[in-house]
């Protein structure tokens, strides 16, 4: 891959795309109280095993070299073993689940070539668990035992996802750091700051807080190039902090393209009415229609 290939895939703004955000199926077996839904206004069509792959393909002839599923739940799809098999070789290609459905498929998904796992977990508390994920009985076992058996398959790091939630979870912090110590070489805590898409609002943190105090108890605080989240290293565990909310270094730094379930490129999480349909195009017709979306993205946070 040449320069002038890359550059083909640089918005106005500067950002080169390197990555793919690729929802497969608007389906889940949970129904968490604050789900985003990936932005998807989908019509339940899904893409075949072969436009997935088409699109991957064309994606990492531009020099896209990561790619990252997400749902609804991906492993509602019985093919995703299939789905990751097709794609070509990239640096890094992972998921990410809320774990239910991992554990008996970590090790043929690693075979298939998946790299790693994020995995949402917002709390270690089976009420909890079970309030924020509208699911009667809780299914935190299963997802204990998903993060278990990725683990066991290699699927790592795996990145625990837990959504920041005021008066739920935020004061449980230490709990799950503890957890992820236990396993501080494979395990990174992801936490994410909300993002208000249901009227929500009320369980949102004060972010500047969490962010400090994580700071004063950091060994470490590094960088990292990707949306330029922080990553502090606790007593052994590494944790990054995501701030997607009114945040323009997030959307400066953003050099990824969203494909939606039913098969449209999506140049932004919070925008809906600059979508590609790239479902039905040919292969040769892919590369015009990347650059298409490319050349539409805007970021939605900007100093103006
Ligand atoms: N705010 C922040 N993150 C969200 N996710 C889903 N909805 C939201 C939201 N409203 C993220 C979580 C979850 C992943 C699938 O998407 O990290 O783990």
């Amino acid at each position: 891959m040449n320069k002038t290939d890359q550059d083909l895939l640089t918005d106005t703004y500067g950002r080169t795309i390197k990555s793919l955000r690729m929802s497969i199926t608007n389906r889940c077996n949970l129904d968490c109280i604050y789900c985003h839904n990936e932005g998807d206004t989908g019509n339940g069509k899904e893409m075949s095993v072969e436009t997935i792959s088409n699109i991957v393909n064309v994606a990492a002839g531009f020099g896209v070299n990561k790619i990252k599923f997400s749902g609804g739940e991906p492993l509602v799809r019985r093919d995703f073993e299939d789905i990751i098999s097709s794609l070509p070789s990239m640096k890094d290609i992972s998921v990410t689940t809320n774990g239910t459905l991992l554990s008996s498929r970590a090790q043929d998904l690693k075979d298939a070539g998946l790299d790693r796992v994020n995995i949402s977990l917002d709390s270690l508390d089976p009420e909890k668990y079970q309030w924020i994920t509208n699911k009667k009985p809780s299914l935190l076992n299963k997802v204990l035992d998903g993060i278990h058996s990725a683990i066991d398959a290699g699927l790592i790091p795996v990145k625990l996802n837990m959504v920041m939630l005021h008066g739920i979870n935020d004061t449980k912090l230490d709990d799950m750091l503890e957890f992820t110590k236990e396993y501080s070489d494979d395990v990174i805590l992801q936490l994410i700051q909300l993002m208000d898409v249901k009227d929500i609002s009320k369980y949102q943190v004060d972010a500047d807080a969490i962010e400090q105090g994580l700071a004063k108890r950091a060994d470490e605080v590094r960088v990292r190039q990707m949306h330029h989240r922080k990553k502090y290293i606790i007593d052994g565990a590494e944790v990054e902090f995501v701030r997607p909310v009114d945040n323009t270094e997030f959307c400066a730094n953003c050099n990824r393209l969203r494909v939606t379930a039913d098969g449209k490129l999506k140049p932004c999480l919070l925008v809906n009415d600059d979508l590609v349909d790239v479902s039905n195009a040919s292969l040769e017709d892919l590369p015009d229609l990347f650059k298409l979306a490319v050349h539409k993205r805007i970021p939605y946070c900007r100093e103006v």
